[in-house]
């Protein structure tokens, strides 16, 4: 009987015992161990290089040096002369045979599912685990002797090479194969989908497969070219979404399509075309194929996901929003008119309700409110937020009409945030003059140097983050009222305050131009905050709990304002300053996670399945949890995480009228 040795496999601890002349691979794959390979052991691909660990493992029973496995070999020599030396202890998996006991340690470029580190540490980690994977095949030449075609002979090589069964063929990558197994010289590799779909074959040996996961917002689109092999994002390119001619916002497009009969088709072709520009951007600056990406995931708000995928977003412009489809969803890449890899697909990641959508559903696979104990607030502020909250027990979502002044817009000096746009403010509580940052520079208004720097790009408006700091500093420093008005007397105590009509305006900039904000802006804000604020209270409500024990803040608006002033506002609830944050572009990174790991794709749409839906619009409670949180920070609300760090002025009743008074509509957009 041949003789037998011990290999035991580090990090993961698995161990047995294998006859002689057995190829670390192939112990590795009879234990499970994750150990790479694309070319099915050949020594060409290097994807199967583990470490020898030498010395004396007493708890393992065994001794462990380099000669217990076979020498260096003709195949690792010519591997190192083409791509170079391995490192020291290295041997390419395939190649080295046990000949004694071994203890072999699997550096994680060598694992299949290794993990992709992600910049904050209190998110989860990415397990690289790609629902395409390539295979290294040699197809037997045509004989005449024995006809058989092509396609049945590349079949036969992937089942007895690899184990794996295709399933029917695709007409795109049939047209290929011919020339391509000649082109190999009969060596190809396939690109197999899900274990059985072929999605594309290449001629010889290709070590790497490419995806791109797209977030389509209603304003701009985000493209990331992710290695599926390394899990790296090589590229990323966005552009401005070209259905802005149709509408700005996203009830105009819905209006749109129910004025122009065949509108949606004339959106779906416009959103279409710009995500296939994106592609060829990232594929450009990677200076790859478009022929190399096997796969793209694509989030985006219900309508426009909808529109992506050709479907009639009318149904979603009114009660009780109806989607079409909120399942995730496999579609053919060229269908949906994008030029990749002949037969790939795109995976859409599913909607929870009509107004929160894939993208919300990125949200939530990024952040995982639903692996935690804690009960966590995630919101993405726009023209709409969406807010969901829950934890490991129960996730409830909502949307909430917050409307456009979040965003700087139909505020008298509102802007997008662009250089020159104020998005810091502070104002001197005895004096009460302010000083503010610009974006585009460090310096505040009233340090030396600031003018200078600003001249490059003029101080030009205020932008969101801008304007929640400033009405939030206006309440601390007494200019406006609890609720929200701002105070006349005061002009007696300063320039900054002017009468206009019946109101009065807070000068933030006595420069050209001026910047200020009028009463009419401070109720825009209040409404908007308002709206939010309420959609997160009947969350609670429903939850049955009465505060949130972390807060996170998706999205682009959500990284750039700061935690503190949007809890002055009222803007979210009350909780540990310490406990909320900003997640970035979630939504893009929920794309990333489901491109890079198909198991993922399941989990979130079992998650979307079990999210308790609640229409804002329908619930008696909303208006009086809106009235309540018109007043800053609220009006019954006790704020006494946030009065721990900042000192929040006494109740100021002023009896002077605002403009602006009342609910507000439901918009979109
Ligand atoms: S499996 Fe490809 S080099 Fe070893």
């Amino acid at each position: 009987m041949t003789e037998q040795h011990r290999i035991v496999f580090t990090p993961s601890g698995k161990r047995g015992d294998f006859a002689e002349g057995t190829s670390v691979l192939e112990a590795a794959r009879s234990l499970g161990v994750d150990v790479d390979s694309v070319c099915g052991g050949r020594g060409i691909c290097g994807r199967c290089q583990v470490l020898v660990a030498e010395g004396d493992f007493a708890k393992h029973g065994i001794q462990s040096t380099a000669d217990h496995l076979t020498e260096w070999n003709s195949v690792e020599e010519r591997y190192t002369s083409k791509r170079g030396a391995l490192g020291e202890h290295r041997r390419l998996g395939c190649q080295a045979k046990l000949c004694g006991d071994v203890v072999i340690d699997v550096p994680p470029e060598s694992q299949v599912h290794r993990q992709v580190v992600r910049k904050k540490a209190e998110t989860r980690a990415i397990t690289l685990e790609p629902v395409v994977r390539l295979y290294f095949v040699e197809v037997a030449e045509p004989d005449i002797d024995s006809p058989s075609s092509d396609y049945t002979r590349l079949v036969e090589a992937l089942k007895t090479q690899w184990n794996i069964d295709a399933s029917m063929p695709d007409l795109a990558v049939l047209r290929g194969l011919q020339k391509t197994l000649r082109k190999g010289e009969w060596k190809v590799t396939i690109a197999v989908r899900k274990g059985h779909d072929i999605v594309a074959i290449y001629p010889g040996l290709i070590e790497t497969a490419y995806g791109v996961a797209v977030d389509v917002g209603s304003t701009t689109i985000a493209a990331h070219l992710s290695d599926l092999y390394n899990g790296e994002t090589l590229a990323s390119a966005g552009l401005m979404n070209p259905q802005i001619r149709f509408g700005e916002d996203l009830m105009s497009r819905v209006s749109y399509v129910m004025m122009n009969p065949g509108g949606e088709v004339e959106m779906t072709d416009a959103v279409r075309a710009a995500l296939d520009d994106l592609v060829g951007e990232v594929v450009k600056e990677a200076g790859i194929t478009r022929e190399g990406i096997v796969e793209m995931t694509v989030v985006g708000n219900p309508i426009m996901h909808h529109l992506f995928l050709g479907l009639d977003p009318t149904e979603l412009g009114g009660a009780p929003f109806a989607l079409t489809l909120d399942k995730g969803q496999d579609v053919k890449a060229r269908e949906v008119g994008l030029s990749i890899a002949p037969g790939a697909f795109v995976y859409l990641l599913p909607c929870i309700a009509g107004h929160v959508g894939a993208d919300t559903a990125g949200v939530v696979l990024s952040e995982a409110p639903h692996l935690n104990d804690d009960v966590t607030l995630v919101v993405d502020v726009g023209t709409n937020a969406e807010i969901v909250l829950g934890n490991k027990k129960r996730l409830l979502a909502c949307s909430s009409p917050t409307g456009p002044a979040f965003e700087g817009a139909q505020l008298s000096s509102g802007q997008r945030a662009a250089p020159g746009a104020i998005e810091r403010v502070r104002i001197d509580h005895e004096t009460l003059e302010p000083k503010f940052k610009i974006i585009g520079s460090d310096l505040w208004s009233n340090e030396v140097g600031f003018w200078e720097e600003a001249a490059k790009t003029g101080v030009n408006g205020i932008c969101g983050s801008g304007i929640i700091e400033a009405i939030a500093e206006m309440y601390l420093a007494g200019v406006i009222t609890q609720d929200g008005v701002i105070d006349g007397d005061l002009q007696a105590r300063t320039p900054r305050i002017v009468g206009e009509g019946r109101t009065f305006t807070y000068v933030l900039n006595d420069g050209e131009p001026r910047i200020t904000i009028t009463q009419a802006d401070v109720r825009a804000i209040q409404l908007g905050k308002a709206a939010l604020y309420a959609g997160v209270k009947l969350l609670l409500d429903h939850y049955g709990v009465d505060h949130v024990d972390r807060i996170t803040l998706a999205g682009a608006f959500g990284s750039h304002i700061d935690v503190k002033y949007a809890m002055v506002l009222g803007l979210i609830p009350d909780c540990d300053l310490t406990k909320v944050g900003s997640a970035g572009n979630a939504a893009g990174t929920g794309a990333r996670i489901a491109l890079l790991n198909e198991t993922a794709r399941g989990e979130i749409e079992s998650v979307v399945g079990k999210i308790e839906k609640i229409e804002t619009a329908m619930e008696p409670k909303f208006q009086a949890h809106f009235v309540s949180a018109m007043a800053i920070p609220n009006k019954v609300d006790v704020f006494s995480n946030l009065a721990k760090v900042v000192t929040l002025p006494p109740p100021k009743v002023h009896a002077e009228p605002a403009e602006g008074e009342g609910g507000r509509r439901r918009r979109r957009g």
